[in-house]
């Protein structure tokens, strides 16, 4: 695997392959598991040359703690990376990518950056779309790679792609769970084994509505899928809904020529885990 840090040199390096080769980008903050890695495998199928990216991006991080805490892993990602066969792996620093600490972004996504998660936390996925779009300026992927588990974070960069018009075709990855259903996470090493036992409740609570959809009116759903969660003790759920699949608005009808999404938060043990599930 090539190991780049500058733009310059991964530039250079990828102009000599654009010309005959398709290129795929997976966009990762590190701390890498087997749900990244479904990532460079798909990308590997979709595309002829590889390139992951790892930075953790300041710019999308709301608790300057949290950004400090974020595990940095690298040698181990590095090493993971070569098992599944990645060509390139871009590991810049903070000023190889922010080169004006100064620099002011600001992109119009609608009400997708004012709900749900970005109702959480205010101005993440603006720095969300700073920095995926810097990475496919430099990269310039056909393709990029993201996992679902993120829904709203992709629906968010789909909107970016449109509003600058770039010719980048998303490619969303499934979901990959532990055997118990727990949709995995890089947070997911702080649970404790029963943490882990009760937080199997989201994906268990996302199944029975999947179940009952459409058979069953919204706000029925909402409620299966909320009491579910709310009967395991230890659980704080944030919030259950059925939302239209592209502008995340939360349905109270299920209308035949739309698609919906049931998407899912809850605290298990001081720990923020997101869910979600096409319905
Ligand atoms: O999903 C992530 O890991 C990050 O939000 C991303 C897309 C790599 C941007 O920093």
């Amino acid at each position: 695997m090539e190991i780049f840090n500058t733009k310059k040199e991964l530039r250079a390096y990828l102009d000599t392959k654009r010309n005959h080769l398709q290129i795929g980008l997976v966009p990762t903050m590190g701390a890498l598991h087997e749900g990244h890695l479904s990532l460079i495998e798909e990308a590997r199928k979709q595309a002829d040359l590889v390139v992951c990216s790892i930075f953790v991006n300041p710019t999308q991080f709301n608790d300057p703690k949290d950004l400090e805490k974020y595990p940095r892993p690298i040698e181990n990602d590095i090493s993971l990376l070569e098992s599944v066969g990645c060509d390139v792996l871009f590991l810049p620093s903070v000023e190889e990518i922010y080169p004006d600490p100064q620099e002011i972004w600001h992109i119009d996504l609608g009400h997708l950056d004012k709900i749900w998660e970005g109702l959480h936390r205010p101005g993440h996925f603006q720095g969300v779309t700073q920095v995926v779009y810097k990475l496919f300026q430099i990269v310039q992927p056909q393709i990029a790679c993201f996992g679902q588990k993120d829904f709203q974070q992709i629906m968010v960069i789909q909107k970016m792609l449109e509003v600058k018009n770039l010719p980048v075709q998303l490619v969303i990855c499934p979901i990959v769970r532990e055997k118990n259903g727990l949709a995995l996470s890089s947070r997911n090493v702080r649970l404790s084994t029963e943490g882990k036992k009760k937080a199997s409740v989201l994906s268990t609570a996302l199944r029975a509505v999947k179940k009952d959809f459409p058979n069953k009116p919204v706000h029925e759903l909402t409620q299966i899928g909320s009491t579910k969660i709310e009967s395991i003790e230890g659980i704080k759920l944030e919030y259950f809904a059925i939302c239209e699949t592209v502008s995340l608005e939360e349905a109270t009808v299920i209308s035949p020529d739309k698609n919906y999404v049931a998407i899912v938060v809850a605290w298990v043990e001081g720990v923020r885990l997101i869910d979600n599930m096409l319905l």
